[in-house]
């Protein structure tokens, strides 16, 4: 049993402490926003994520899971303490470290033994040394402190189940004993542990997330081509994936990522990148391909319906993905704000974002459910891939519509079977959309025309 403090219940800081606590540890978690707290001590959680506020709940009756807004009560009661509070984007793309440093300016300010300081924040490179530097500045005593760089790579809507069965876990620090001393606290969920130093750990969270975004705008740039030249993504990746070196995971094409990590991290890292003098030419492509996917979405919806100027467009899944309600860099954000200001109407649905997306796009009108939503719609867009999504009674959704028009942008259904419902249907690159191919297609362009003197058949 340790004795644990994390600082911010934002998904990290609320996951890691509840999960620490259910492993047996006693954490205290602390947020400078007393309503949250309030309503965290009576097991109310301020986000939606499958099984914590059931954890939360158990942990807090168990005696192991406490809240507190005071440094006071936090810090002299623990010895390992977990840096969690949020990093948003600032100018240029820089994260902003505002919360970091005021969480280390107060650790300081009241430690009064020795502890370790351990880094969770998604942060720029040199942020370790950075924090040590201000805990040094700020404290009252001489007692000695060290800082480990320990990333969180879970995903929501997957938290729990990715904090208890980590592929690895990775610790930096300048200091080993101290890495050693935070690598016992994951010794129970039997994960490769990787220690290393601090500016190396900080770097593996951004190469990785930077890593698996590039794999959604590859994927997303082949689907473009796919289009052009009547191939259907969907198999190209399957087909990719069975290479052991490839793999199949993160190679679903679609609108493109979202959320409150990769859009903020590949740009934060594009930045540090040109700050020291580098060209991260390969991630400002995964950002413009991200870019344009959402654009590529509304020109579909121009070609489909040559003007949207009065017609209404129905988007069914508003959260960046399934299993959050997270809004943050979701697709349907700026998809909405470019269909309303090219005059359409435009209303949403989203079986569980409903509050968040409130605030996102207070303007929208949201339906209770998807066949309201397809209530006189010229064109329905999907943009979030929840399950309930995949079996949805798609004649009553075309008989509700004005026009039978669907965009996929997560490529939920199937172009044939979509046009055999009677549906105009533009999957996100899917060449077929929807018909066979026939002899009256194309040649490929790369197929040359016969010589003239070669007799024909
Ligand atoms: C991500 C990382 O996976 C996680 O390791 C890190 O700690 C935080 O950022 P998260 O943002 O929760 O997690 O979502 P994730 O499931 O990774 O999806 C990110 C985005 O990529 C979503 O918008 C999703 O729709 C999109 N995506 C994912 C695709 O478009 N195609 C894919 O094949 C996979």
């Amino acid at each position: 049993m340790k004795r644990i403090a994390v600082i911010g219940t934002g998904y990290v800081g609320l996951v890691t402490g509840t999960c620490f606590a259910d492993l047996g540890n006693r954490v205290i978690c602390l947020d400078i926003d007393a309503e949250k707290i309030e309503r965290l001590k009576q097991g109310i959680i301020p986000i939606y994520e499958p099984g914590l506020e059931e954890m939360v709940r158990r942990n807090i009756q168990a005696g192991r899971l406490t809240f507190t807004t005071s440094y006071e009560e936090a810090i002299p009661n623990s010895d390992i303490v977990f840096i969690a509070v949020g990093t948003p984007e600032g100018v240029d793309g820089e994260a902003d470290l505002k919360y970091v440093e005021m969480a280390a300016k107060s650790i300081a300010e009241v430690m009064d033994h020795p502890i370790i300081i351990v880094n969770k924040s998604t942060v720029p490179v040199g942020t370790g040394d950075w924090v040590a530097d201000i805990v040094n500045r700020h404290k009252k005593n001489d007692v000695p402190f060290w800082v480990v760089s320990n990333p969180e790579f879970l995903r929501e809507g997957n938290a729990i189940q990715d904090f208890l069965n980590p592929d690895r876990v990775v610790l930096g620090s300048t200091d080993r004993e101290a890495a050693e001393q935070v690598a016992q606290l994951y010794l129970p969920l039997r994960a490769p542990i990787m220690v290393t130093d601090l500016r190396t750990a900080e770097m593996i969270k951004y190469a990785s997330n930077a890593f698996l975004a590039t794999r959604i705008s590859f994927i997303n740039e082949i689907a473009s081509i796919c289009e052009k030249l009547g191939a259907d993504v969907k198999e190209v990746a399957i087909g990719m994936g069975y290479d052991k070196r490839i793999g199949h995971h993160f190679l679903d094409a679609g609108v493109g990522y979202g959320g409150s990590c990769f859009p903020k991290d590949v740009k934060a890292l594009a930045h540090m990148a040109a700050l020291h003098g580098c060209h991260p030419q390969l991630l400002r492509a995964v950002m413009e391909i991200n870019r344009d996917k959402r654009r590529e979405v509304v020109q579909k919806l121009r070609d489909l319906l040559d003007d949207l100027n009065g017609k209404t467009i129905g988007l069914l899944g508003l959260a960046f993905k399934p299993n959050t309600d997270d809004m943050r860099e979701a697709p349907s954000v700026e998809i909405a704000h470019l269909c309303r200001r090219e005059g359409a109407y435009v209303k949403g649905y989203d079986p569980v974002a409903k509050e968040t997306a409130r605030k996102a796009l207070p303007w929208m009108e949201q339906a209770a459910d998807p066949y309201e939503l397809a209530k006189g719609c010229d064109a329905i867009v999907i943009l979030t891939e929840w399950n309930e999504f995949k079996h949805l009674d798609l004649k009553r959704i075309r008989e509700l519509m004005r026009q039978p028009i669907i965009v996929d942008g997560r490529n939920i259904y199937e172009p044939e079977q979509m046009a055999e419902l009677g549906f105009v249907y533009r999957g996100m690159g899917r060449g077929y959309n929807g018909r066979r191919k026939t002899e009256h297609d194309e040649r490929p362009s790369n197929t040359r025309p016969a010589p003239a003197t070669t007799p024909t058949e």
